[in-house]
């Protein structure tokens, strides 16, 4: 391997970090049962990465923190391109510059899709459980309208006939898909997406594609977008370096429409993109290939590892190896605790931090936590240990 994933990165301490995940602030003494932060706490809620981003982005942006001007900004022909160069050499997808958006993180892209292409009092369609989406429909108006997808021992699929009942009902305008899903990590197959947009298509439903995680998947697994497979018609493609990069606090977010229609929807508005956010995509998309290969080589060996930890000295946790993404979806709802019970275990015991599982909406009655496999190994061996010591 060319690239270090193995080595510990200090988050808490070192100058420069203002992580939100490691960084010291009440709300998260509070998730740890504390008034004062444990110093040998294991975080593993935002799904952003402990390791150090590819090298040759950190030297791209040194240069261009010494050229010492950040004036105002625009994204130049090379940052299209090179999205472009992205898309075909790892997605063999065809993609126009002028198909391509920007936006300042998923959220705003996300935001700014239901405002543009719905009207107040629609609703947003989303399969649960799920990545928090709701803030961001119920924020502008509309309606969110969560339907539980079905789970067969821990490997999630469409219900689809709760969706297509929902599809028919004409306020329902649009629906969120996440390719692939967080925090079930199923990567939608290409039957599956054509079935979706079939779906969609047949009842004016807009399918906007939440792809963040869409270069992060285990070695036997091909990703597909939905613009891929189903074409550009209603649909609204979110993808960025965010996730993949370990960059999401530079807030680079591309949006990519084919449908000219929707483009003419959307409007030309674009936010700007900071000098340094401009630079790192050019280099992510140009020169990290490589380092991509290799975290995931890495990401596969580390979630190999804590499944099989989990089978093997936790059983009653029911763990399914995502196909997708670095997210475990855990399901505790036979181990016997309540809620509190689980929590005092996993992060007062233990001091680990997990995602409350309840905020992606599981169904009632059931107990899960997130868990973000983006650690050193030595860091995931320790929180296994730590975690089978207050389970068992
Ligand atoms: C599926 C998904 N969408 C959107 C986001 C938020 O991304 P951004 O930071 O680019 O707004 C996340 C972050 O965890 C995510 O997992």
């Amino acid at each position: 391997m060319k690239y270090n994933f193995d080595e510990l990165v200090d988050r808490i301490h070192e100058e420069g970090s203002y992580s939100t995940k490691w960084g010291n602030n009440e709300r998260m003494a509070k998730m740890f049962l504390t008034d004062k932060l444990p110093e040998d706490r294991l975080c593993f809620f935002v799904a952003d990465m402990d390791f150090r981003c590819a090298p040759e982005i950190t030297e791209a942006l040194v240069k261009e923190a010494q050229h010492g001007i950040f004036g105002y900004s625009a994204a130049p022909k090379e940052y299209f391109d090179a999205i472009i160069r992205w898309m075909k050499v790892r997605f063999d997808l065809d993609v126009k510059a002028e198909e391509i958006r920007t936006a300042h993180g998923a959220h705003s892209a996300i935001v700014e899709a239901i405002q543009k292409l719905t009207k107040v009092g629609d609703g947003v369609l989303v399969p649960r459980p799920t990545y928090y989406y709701n803030g961001d429909v119920t924020g502008v108006g509309r309606h969110y309208v969560g339907f539980q997808m079905k789970n067969d021992n821990g490997y999630y699929t469409m219900d689809w006939e709760a969706f297509e009942a929902l599809c028919k009902e004409p306020q329902n305008t649009m629906a969120i898909f996440q390719q692939p899903h967080n925090p079930t990590g199923r990567t939608w197959t290409p039957e599956e997406i054509e079935k979706i947009a079939k779906i969609c298509r047949e009842n004016n439903v807009i399918m906007l594609c939440d792809d963040v995680h869409m270069d992060i998947a285990r070695k036997d697994v091909k990703v597909t977008p939905f613009i891929k497979v189903a074409g550009p018609e209603g649909i609204v493609m979110v993808t960025g370096i965010n996730k993949t990069f370990n960059l999401a606090g530079l807030a680079v977010t591309n949006v990519i429409i084919q449908d000219p229609a929707l483009r003419e929807k959307m409007g030309p508005a674009m936010p700007m993109l900071s000098p340094f956010g401009i630079r790192a995509c050019i280099t992510a998309y140009t020169e990290c290939d490589q380092w991509v290969d290799e975290l995931n080589e890495y990401l596969d060996d580390c979630i190999d590892y804590v499944v099989d930890r989990f089978h093997k000295e936790l059983p009653k946790v029911k763990v399914h190896k995502p196909e997708g993404t670095y997210i475990l979806w855990l399901d505790f709802t036979d181990c016997g605790f309540t809620n509190e019970e689980l929590h005092q275990r996993i992060a007062g015991q233990a001091h680990i931090g997990f995602s409350d599982g309840e905020g992606m909406e599981p169904p009632a009655g059931t107990l899960f936590r997130r868990f973000c496999v983006t650690s050193p190994k030595s860091v995931l061996k320790e929180c296994m240990d730590r975690l089978v010591e207050v389970l068992k």
